[in-house]
């Protein structure tokens, strides 16, 4: 399949409860019609994703929130107020219209306007809202190029959307904002700082307890070979222990790595994310594709700064890095 700029289609074959897979500012996703029951279960179904593991439900606007959600509190309105189009999703109570199998059963839902022209074309004229995790298959890495959508999933889907690279590469920002006090639930491209800032108070802590919260099952974001994150003084000394071992490595490179040497190590692949933490954030799910590809048994990255956009790059490098789950 290639993909395709008939963002017409797109938005015929979600009517038809169909699936479109679309470009956002964060990653791709793969939509369906979000109060489309068959639609939602082939989607789970091409995804291979558990049906309790819940949906974003994507919207044309912030006009429409109050159509999705059963209760929007001050901070919610300001959050979308100063925030959509954005890379921000936010976990509100469910209006009755949002099906329980958007939710996994939940009776919160998760709600975002992306800031992608295509996407928000495709939303306007779709006219609802449509229901889109990440368009690659349940635990891998998350699409940033059609072609990767293409990869993952063009034999099982109806239609690819292109829009180019995603800016952000990262997805979004997740924050529960039902109880008294916002709760970060996936740190994004807004950033904990930008948030506390338009609210004027501090977040509250997650708790660890539900598996169905992200990125809290065991694996998510990750590629075949295994995924080793090291401090950064560390790092040219894991190379080389690792390529003595003969392990085919790929060595993700931020600018303030240190490089000397590493070029002639044998089985040894640098991968560069860029000059800046926005550049790695766009780069890292593409280079982690680019490792399985050239055959690497071993990705090994430094830690970023886990402040501002940092805290997703360290997020999505540990949970690349974490245990793998059962499939
Ligand atoms: O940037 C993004 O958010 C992208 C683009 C396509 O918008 N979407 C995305 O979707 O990352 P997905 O399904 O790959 O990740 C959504 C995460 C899941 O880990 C899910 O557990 C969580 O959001 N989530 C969704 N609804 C939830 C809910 N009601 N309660 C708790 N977590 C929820
Ligand atoms: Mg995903």
């Amino acid at each position: 399949m290639n993909p395709s700029h008939d963002v017409e289609l797109g938005a015929q074959l979600l009517q038809r409860g169909g699936l479109v897979a679309f470009p956002t500012e964060t990653v791709y996703g793969l939509g369906a019609d979000a109060e489309n029951v068959a639609a939602l279960a082939r989607l789970f179904a091409v995804k291979r994703r558990p049906e309790t593991h819940p949906l974003i439900v994507h919207l044309a606007s912030r006009e429409a929130l109050p159509r999705w959600a059963a209760r929007v509190s001050a901070a919610a309105w300001r959050l979308a107020e100063a925030c959509w189009p954005g890379p921000l999703t936010l976990l509100v109570d469910k209006a009755p219209r949002v099906p329980d199998a958007a939710t996994g059963g939940l009776p919160s839902v998760g709600l975002r306007v992306p800031a992608h022209p295509v996407a928000l074309e495709l939303l306007r004229r779709f006219g609802g809202g449509v229901a889109a995790p990440s368009a690659n298959r349940f635990g891998r890495v998350s699409p940033t190029r059609p072609e990767h959508v293409v990869a993952d999933l063009g034999d099982d889907i109806d239609l690819v959307l292109d829009g180019g690279q995603c800016t952000i590469g990262l997805e979004s920002t997740i924050l529960d904002v039902r109880g008294d006090v916002p709760v970060l639930l996936r740190p994004g491209a807004v950033t904990v700082e930008q948030v506390q800032a338009i609210l004027g108070v501090e977040l509250g802590r997650s708790s660890r307890g539900d598996v169905r919260a992200p990125g809290m099952l065991a694996s998510h974001y990750a590629p075949d070979a295994r995924v080793e994150v090291v401090e950064s003084q560390l790092l040219a000394a894991s190379a080389r222990a690792l390529s003595a071992k003969g392990e085919r490595v790929a060595l993700l490179l931020c600018a303030a790595d240190e490089r000397e040497g590493l070029e002639a190590l044998p089985n040894v692949t640098l991968f560069d994310l860029g000059a800046t933490t926005e550049l790695a954030a766009q780069r890292l799910y593409a280079c982690l594709r680019a490792a399985d590809l050239a055959g690497a048994s071993v990705v090994l990255a430094s830690l970023p700064v886990a402040n501002g956009l940092g805290a997703a790059l360290a997020d999505r490098l540990a949970k690349a890095a974490g245990p793998r789950s059962p499939q």
